[in-house]
């Protein structure tokens, strides 16, 4: 039988400890590609059609459920975390009658959708099915002996391995599709003596298969989807993964990448075709890349909306951030949230904006720190300019008129206007209003005092 699975539910096993991550965080809450692990396995089973999703939690319960809840979870509680196997008898308590029932790890983030359809299947000419791969570093998983046919004869853990099974390279991924209740009569016969005490899901599978009902082999096109994480190490090795597949299918869609191993961009980023994208650029959370634009070496954005025909250059920082069409950002720019540049705009070296909109056209060179601002077209702010928006209670605003400029060091103590096309001069601390088309200026008028560098030198020789 082909197609969708019968089965349109889902557990996942979520509630074990992780003691291998040695850590105060759950295990299946740690990041991958930029989201707790468990979110990863939820949209596999969502992307499958699994309408109901009983997902088992326990140690750290209510952390996994407040980062993760959802209309379409039922979260059930596994109090003590005894094994695999007692995880899964918890949601017995949830299904009623027979039928099958898909089971995924919480720590198996790689799934995909259609490895669910394929376990269903396979479980539909026998007793049930479970997917295997094989890996280069099979490590801490499961090792899988098989039956002619490709059918499961047992599965040895890798804490209970001798030497000779520990050298078997077909792993068992954690994913599954079991009949129920029968599962859980096998469940409920199980016992803790192996090497972990633990009450092992898949010394029930053992035990079906050595009573003679076939467990189909399901083989992984993608052997990576088998990668579990049991330890910080196995984490990278995921979320590189991850990245890896994404990186690939942005390139596929028209993005240079010419060093994909120094790029780290998150699966929820967009990048639009024709983009460039430099060694030790970082790309997270929900930051949309239009075309054409550059990305150059050590770019780090998060969370921002970038147009088309963006240049950002070197070691630019953009958080929540929106740059619009043609702008230009960098070298060492630091964008914070609320940032808005439009059209054409201009933000370089060594400027910090927060919650600011600069218009259309507007330069900000060299040197800069523009908080609160709203700064209209085509104004020029010059090297030096600070909005001075906090007075140590409040943040105050600056607003600055279209082709205004501000000259160099200009200090703008806000709440402060500066008039369209006004000028200030350099140096001045500007604390008033400034009318349209005036100059302010703010500073002590310069003295030259003639003759005084040789009177001084005169003097000191003298003192000798
Ligand atoms: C398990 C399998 C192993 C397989 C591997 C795939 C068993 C005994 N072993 O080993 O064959 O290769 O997964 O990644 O099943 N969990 C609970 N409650 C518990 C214990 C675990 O919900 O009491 C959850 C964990 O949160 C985790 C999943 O079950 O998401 C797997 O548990 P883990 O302890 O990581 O098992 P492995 O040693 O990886
Ligand atoms: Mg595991």
């Amino acid at each position: 039988m082909t197609g969708a699975p019968q089965s349109r539910v889902v557990a996942i096993l979520a509630a074990g400890i992780g003691s291998r991550m040695r850590s105060e965080t759950p295990k299946v809450l740690h990041p991958v590609g930029g989201r707790p692990m468990l979110s990863w396995v939820l949209d596999a089973a969502r992307g499958a059609g699994c309408d109901r999703i009983l997902a088992v939690v326990g140690h750290g319960a209510e952390q996994v459920r407040a980062a993760l809840d959802a209309p379409d979870i039922t979260w059930v509680e596994q109090r003590e975390q005894l094994g695999t196997g007692h995880a899964l008898a918890q949601v017995a308590r949830e299904l009623d009658g027979d039928g099958v029932i898909i089971v995924l790890s919480g720590d198996v983030p790689l799934v995909r959708p259609a490895t669910l359809a394929a376990l269903a299947d396979a479980a539909a000419g026998g007793w049930g099915s479970m997917a295997v791969a094989d890996l280069d570093q099979p490590g801490s998983l499961g090792r899988v002996l098989d039956r002619d046919g490709g059918a499961l004869d047992r599965i040895v853990e890798a804490a209970d391995a001798s030497d000779e099974e520990l050298a078997i390279s077909t792993v068992n991924a954690g994913l599954y599709c079991l009949p129920y209740p029968q599962i859980f009569e096998r469940l409920a016969a199980l016992t803790p003596d192996n090497a972990k005490g633990e009450l092992y899901l898949t010394d029930a599978l053992g035990a079906a298969a050595a009573d003679g009902d076939r467990i189909s082999l399901v083989q992984l096109a993608d052997p990576g989807e088998a990668m579990g994480i049991n330890t910080r190490v196995d984490q990278s090795r995921v979320h590189r993964r991850l990245l890896e597949r994404k990186l690939r299918r942005l390139q596929m869609h028209g993005v240079t990448l010419l060093d994909p191993d120094r790029i780290q961009v998150e699966p929820g980023v967009e990048i639009g075709a024709d983009t460039t994208v430099e060694a030790d650029v970082s790309l997270s959370g929900s930051t949309r890349i239009g075309r054409r634009c550059v990305l150059r070496q050590g770019a780090w954005i998060r969370d921002s909306i970038i147009a088309d025909d963006v240049t950002i250059e070197p070691y630019s920082v953009l958080d929540g951030a929106q740059v619009g069409d043609g702008c230009s950002v960098g070298p060492f720019a630091r964008l914070r949230p609320g940032t808005v540049l439009e059209e054409g705009s201009k933000v370089g070296n060594f400027v910090e904006v927060k919650k600011s909109t600069l218009g259309p056209g507007v330069k900000a060179s060299h040197l800069a720190y523009l908080g609160d601002a709203t700064i209209g077209p085509g104004a020029n702010i010059g090297a030096g300019t600070i909005t001075c928006n906090y007075d140590g209670q409040r943040k105050h605003p600056t607003e600055i008129g279209a082709g205004a400029f501000i000259g160099s060091d200009t200090m703008l103590v806000a709440p402060v206007k500066i008039g369209d096309g006004a000028t200030t001069g350099a140096g001045s601390a500007i604390t008033k209003d400034v009318p349209s088309g005036a100059l302010a200026i703010e500073r002590s008028r310069q003295r030259n005092v003639e003759g005084w560098v040789e009177r001084r030198q005169k003097r000191e020789s003298s003192e000798d």
